[in-house]
């Protein structure tokens, strides 16, 4: 695997592949690499001729309070475990690289930034889509692939890339859970034993809503309040949302038909999770 650090080489590379006719299947990361991550990198490289992992920690996208320096970072884990993958690239661009001093052109993702995880965190989907736009035009990717833990930001990033015109197809691959069905995060890495164990109640939260839903429940106000009642069994938690949405507008369901995104964000302790599960029915 060779590491390239500079985005003008990085380019140049991807271009000189394509012109040759190789396809390029790309992973944009933040590190601590977990099987979710592992499992993007898998779907690249049955897909792609050249598989490239990016692997930046992008300020923008965290807001003032939040874990930007003390975001868990382990290169040479993840480097291995890259090699094991035989991806062909690493980019692992430093910020000074990325945001050149005076910096100041960002990307608007408009209003299904505002909602749901924009609620808390008003400026990351701008951060998340000005990052992913440039690694789009640095790494010049046939194929991106995107995990539906983040249900939001994969939705963001699809209509940003086909709105703004990338040749790039974005594909979003299903969440990798832990035993208990904990979705897998870089952020797990900070619970507490005790916290860890309480964790796993948002999964169940999920689970109960399909469990109602494929029964027979249309009411997402009284499912609402039945799911907030098991929350509220793992005092541990504080919750920030639980929606159930229209997955293409993000907007509130009254009475659930059809595809139904059920989204959810919670604290426990200063740590910030969150689960989504899109249930059908007729
Ligand atoms: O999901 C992530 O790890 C990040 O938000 C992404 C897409 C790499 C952009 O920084």
């Amino acid at each position: 695997m060779r590491t390239i650090k500079d985005p003008k080489e990085m380019q140049a590379y991807s271009l000189k592949m394509k012109g040759q006719g190789k396809t390029i299947g790309f992973v944009p990361t933040m590190g601590y690499l977990h099987e979710g991550h592992l499992s993007l990198v898998a779907a690249a490289k049955t897909k792609a001729d050249i598989v490239v992992v990016s692997i930046f920690v992008n300020p923008t996208q965290f807001g003032p309070e939040e874990d930007f320096r003390s975001y868990p970072r382990d290169l040479k884990h993840d480097k291995k475990l890259l090699n094991d993958f035989a991806v062909d690239i690493l980019f692992f661009p430093s910020a000074a690289r990325m945001y050149p001093k005076g910096s100041q052109s960002f990307v608007d993702p408009g209003g299904l930034a505002e909602k749901m995880c924009g609620l808390s965190r008003p400026n990351h989907f701008r951060g998340v889509d000005t990052i992913v736009s440039k690694l789009f035009n640095i790494v010049q990717p046939n194929l991106a692939f995107f995990g539906e833990k983040d249900y939001q930001q994969q939705l963001i990033i699809r209509k940003m890339a086909e709105e703004l015109n990338f040749p790039t197809k974005v594909i979003s691959l299903p969440t990798i859970r832990e035993f208990d069905g904990l979705a897998m995060s870089s952020r797990n890495k900070y619970l507490l034993p005790e916290q860890r164990k309480q964790a796993a109640i948002l999964y169940q939260v999920l689970r109960l809503a399909k469990k109602e839903i494929k029964g027979g429940e249309k009411n997402s106000r009284r499912l609402l309040s039945r799911l907030r009642r098991l929350m509220a069994s793992a005092p541990s938690l504080k919750l920030d949302y639980l929606v159930i949405v229209d997955p293409e507008t993000l907007e509130e369901t009254k009475t659930i038909k059809g595809k139904t995104l059920i989204a959810l964000a919670a604290y426990i302790g200063k740590t910030r999770l969150i689960d989504n599960l899109v249930v059908e029915t007729k």
